[in-house]
């Protein structure tokens, strides 16, 4: 008990002393930092061991000197060409982001867009709009609320009509977005439901998923789109059961998307999707962070990038 109480005395101790040093709070707290300080000691090793090695070894000098310098280049060029290119794929996705935004501000009436990073992100919801529009689609049904129920609802009052039935697992964050349909008019276009979690079996595991309203067995969506429950409250398999659930509630040009697709978790889903589905049709999207696309009739896909 003393002992517990003197440690944790000691890291306390310790991490006010961090905590109050802008410097050292920089380096320690910051994951980015290891992960930087983790490489540069690895790659320090990674010179200083062969060098020890050959001078060990007892061979000439120059020979040590060379081999030393001739690592430490090939690591320089071989982590700069890498830095150099995760700084590139960054840029591009920034420039990929800015454009939709722009082009989501210009359609979306100057409707007030705040994006966190839970939203949708605007390329992805772009390409739903696209879809929208390409294939008519009317009847949306929306696991997980937010910016996407406003955009989806406003791209359907542009287009003449229909409807979307959100369903979200937090009272609050249901109730935000509930408001802000109807601060922005569109509360006839779309409705958001609260649906808390509850354990069901679906596609050969136990799950936490919606408790979704008993549905007509006739009812059907031309839209599904699958952006909840959050994978980070512990489940990376939370949005598995969407397809074994909704099927059935697909319309004949219905098409259900899956974000955040590029994910460990998402991806088992998908495969495990199109283990079991095989009269369904299906294309990963690399948009955002990856959009998982499944549709019923397979001239939906000619809409895709
Ligand atoms: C991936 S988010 C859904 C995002 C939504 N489809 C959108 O595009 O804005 C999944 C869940 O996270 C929660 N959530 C979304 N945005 C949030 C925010 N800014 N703060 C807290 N929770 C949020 C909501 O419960 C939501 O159902």
């Amino acid at each position: 008990m003393a002992e517990g109480g003197g440690l944790l005395n000691r890291y306390t101790g310790i991490t006010r002393i961090v905590g109050s040093n802008p410097i050292l709070s920089a380096i320690i707290f910051r994951p980015d930092m290891m992960r930087d300080l983790r490489l540069g000691l690895l790659a320090g090793l990674a010179v200083l061991v062969p060098g020890l090695l050959l001078f060990l070894l007892g061979l000439p000098d120059i020979v040590t000197v060379v081999v030393v310098i001739a690592i430490g280049v090939a690591l320089v060029v071989a982590f700069g060409r890498r830095w150099h290119r995760q700084a590139t794929s960054a840029r591009a996705q920034q420039t990929t982001h800015l454009r939709s935004v722009i082009g989501l501000a210009a359609s979306s009436g100057g409707m007030p867009v705040y994006w966190t990073e839970h939203a949708i992100t605007p390329e992805t919801v772009t390409l739903v709009l696209q879809l929208i529009a390409g294939l008519g689609l009317a009847r949306v049904l929306e696991l997980g609320s937010g910016l996407s129920t406003l955009t989806i609802a406003h791209a359907l009052q542009r287009a003449g009509g229909g409807r979307v039935q959100s369903f979200d697992d937090d009272a609050r964050w249901a109730g935000q977005t509930a408001a802000s349909l109807k601060r922005e008019g569109l509360d006839a276009l779309a409705e958001v439901q609260v649906a808390p979690l509850k354990e069901i079996a679906s596609g050969g595991r136990q799950s936490l998923w919606y408790d979704l309203p008993k549905m007509d067995p006739q009812a059907r969506y031309d839209l599904v789109l699958v952006d909840g429950p959050p994978a980070w409250k512990g489940d990376p398999l939370a949005r598995l059961p969407a397809l074994y659930q909704l099927r059935q509630h697909l319309s004949e040009k219905g098409v259900l998307v899956l974000d955040d697709a590029m994910r460990g978790g998402e991806r088992e889903i998908a495969s495990r999707w199109q283990r079991d589905f095989p009269d369904l049709h299906f294309r990963m999207v690399d948009i955002g962070r990856g959009l998982f696309v499944v549709c019923v009739d397979k001239a939906a896909l000619d809409l895709l990038p």
